[in-house]
């Protein structure tokens, strides 16, 4: 695992957004594994000025997300599909087609779920999986339980997720209590991983990189994986 820290949320944005760029840059069909949050948003402006300068081409990079709330359709302003294409897609000359996010108004869940893990196996994993972490060290929607979840599913979100997820929407809008995320089986087929984390985020990444691997970190996991990169920004 590599870690690095950097002295800001610019410079962590900036890190992030150069080993984005360069995966692309390196292989043109990447399989990118995307993340909501506050945290990566600095990453994808980033990217975006890199796509306005003519240093990308994302006419052949296909985009698989970690997770999407259960209950919501791709037009709700809340729902990580809108998160994307505001943060992300709509401002680089991504196909629409080749972005996936799992569907959480699918109305078989367990159906959906199957299919997403499907997809992402075709795949063959991501080749560059992003990620951020919550304050507890769920990576996706994984919550801290007595195990690793092998593959996508439905995660019931803990009080401490639903209120820091509901730092996000209005009074009024009902918070989801539910989302479909990718199981750490599924992130660990990743080629490479980047997670990363503002200051806020300290005394979780301390136990991810050197706390006990246990599922009640899910984060820790990643010790196990051969090609990670931590950035923490201490500021
Ligand atoms: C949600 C997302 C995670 C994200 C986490 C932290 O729970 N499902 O993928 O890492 O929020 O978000 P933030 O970066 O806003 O702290």
């Amino acid at each position: 695992m590599r870690f690095i820290e950097t002295d800001s949320y610019g410079e962590l944005s900036l890190l992030a957004a150069n080993m984005l760029s360069a995966q692309v840059i390196l292989k043109p069909d990447s399989i990118l594994g995307l993340a909501t949050g506050s945290t990566p948003i600095g990453a994808y402006e980033q990217v975006i000025e890199n796509y306005n300068r003519g240093l990308l081409d994302f006419s052949e990079v296909k985009t698989v997300n970690l997770d999407e709330y259960v209950g919501l359709d791709e037009r709700n302003r809340q729902s990580y599909r809108y998160f994307m294409s505001k943060n992300l897609f709509d401002h680089i000359n991504i196909k629409k087609e080749n972005t996936y996010l799992p569907n959480g108004a699918a109305e078989n869940l367990d159906e959906e779920c199957s299919r997403y893990q499907k997809l992402i196996e075709g795949f063959g994993g991501a080749d560059l999986q992003l990620l951020g972490i919550g304050r507890n060290g769920h990576i996706g929607f994984n919550e801290p339980t007595d195990y690793f979840s092998r593959e996508v599913y439905v995660e019931k979100l803990t009080e401490s997720t639903i209120e820091a997820n509901s730092r996000l929407f209005d009074a009024g809008e009902t918070v989801p209590t539910h989302a479909i995320t990718m199981g750490i089986g599924t992130i660990m087929r990743a080629k490479k991983i980047l997670l990363i984390a503002g200051a806020d985020k300290k005394d979780i990444i301390e136990k991810t990189v050197n706390g006990k691997i246990t599922p009640l970190v899910p984060a820790s996991v990643l010790q196990l994986h051969s090609d990670v990169t931590v950035i923490l920004s201490k500021n």
